[in-house]
């Protein structure tokens, strides 16, 4: 990016990207400006030899309050329609190959349970609170809520969540399968870091893979996605790093993974 971002604080830990999503008086409510420089910034990490994974986290209190009401109340059916609001930035974060973990505290709720859906996984501090209250608006979810619910949660809950506009706890969030890990807030990022980390230390080509593979059962049928995931699990054969990983394994040592 070429100027300092406003609304997001970026930095890196080995070869783990952060993102924090920092517009904390308006509970992180994502508005354009916002979650353009989130893209920019995953993008760029994308593009980065060095980068392996990132996290996208906000605050103690929030994640992402929602897409910013105070902004969008006065649009038009043409301003949105023109103007591709919401496909056009959001959209952007599925192309993202490098897995993307949500480490979420506080509320996640429209937009910002969405945001967390459009990462890989989720892992949840014990405050956390996911809703997608669109309806209260006059609304309905609008980046993905309405598909990537039902998937995460299945019909029933998501149908609840959709229609009532209730928030779900983060035990709740475990149990329905809408979150990976549920940990103590002041754990939130160890853990966080923790999952990247373990995931940086994989041969990335098969990272993503794995990533590109996963995502295809959301979006298409069984047979389809099981011969996807057998072409990928053959190409994989042709890395360097197979190689290593199966040899280190036979000689009991440590994998040295080039990402090649
Ligand atoms: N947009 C803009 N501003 C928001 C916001 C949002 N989504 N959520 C919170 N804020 C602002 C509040 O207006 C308030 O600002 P002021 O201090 O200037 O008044 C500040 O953040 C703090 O919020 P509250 O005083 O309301 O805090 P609270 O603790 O009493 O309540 C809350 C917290 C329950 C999350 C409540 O703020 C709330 O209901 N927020 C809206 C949630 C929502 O409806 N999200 C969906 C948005 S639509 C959408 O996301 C569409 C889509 O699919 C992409």
């Amino acid at each position: 990016m070429s100027h300092t971002p406003e609304f997001i604080q970026v930095r890196t830990e080995g070869r783990v990207g952060i993102v924090t999503i920092h517009r904390p008086k308006q509970l992180n409510a994502l508005n354009d400006q916002l979650i353009d420089e989130l893209v920019a910034t995953l993008q760029a990490f994308d593009a980065d030899d060095n980068i392996g994974c990132t996290i996208v986290t906000g605050n103690e209190k929030a994640f992402a309050a929602g897409a910013d009401i105070g902004a969008m109340a006065s649009y038009t059916f043409a301003d949105v329609y023109k103007t591709e609001y919401i496909t056009r930035n959001w959209d952007a974060i599925r192309g993202i190959r490098k897995p993307i973990i949500a480490a979420v505290s506080g509320f996640a709720l429209g937009g910002g349970c969405e945001l967390a859906m459009l990462c890989d996984f989720i892992i949840a501090a014990d405050n956390a609170k996911f809703g997608q209250p669109e309806i209260k608006l006059g609304i309905i979810p609008g980046a993905g809520g309405t598909q990537r619910l039902p998937r995460a949660v299945g019909k029933a809950k998501a149908m609840d969540m959709v229609l009532t506009g209730r928030m779900m706890n983060a035990e709740e969030a475990e149990r329905a399968g809408l979150v990976s890990r549920v940990v103590p807030l002041d754990k939130l990022m160890d853990e966080a870091l923790g999952a990247a980390l373990t995931i940086c230390n994989y041969s990335l080509p098969s990272v993503m893979a794995a990533k590109e593979t996963v995502n295809r059962a959301f979006e298409g049928g069984l047979s389809d996605g099981v011969m996807f995931e057998r072409r990928l699990f053959h190409a994989l054969f042709a890395t360097a790093d197979q190689k290593e990983g199966m040899a280190a394994f036979v000689e009991k040592r440590a994998p040295n993974f080039q990402h090649l």
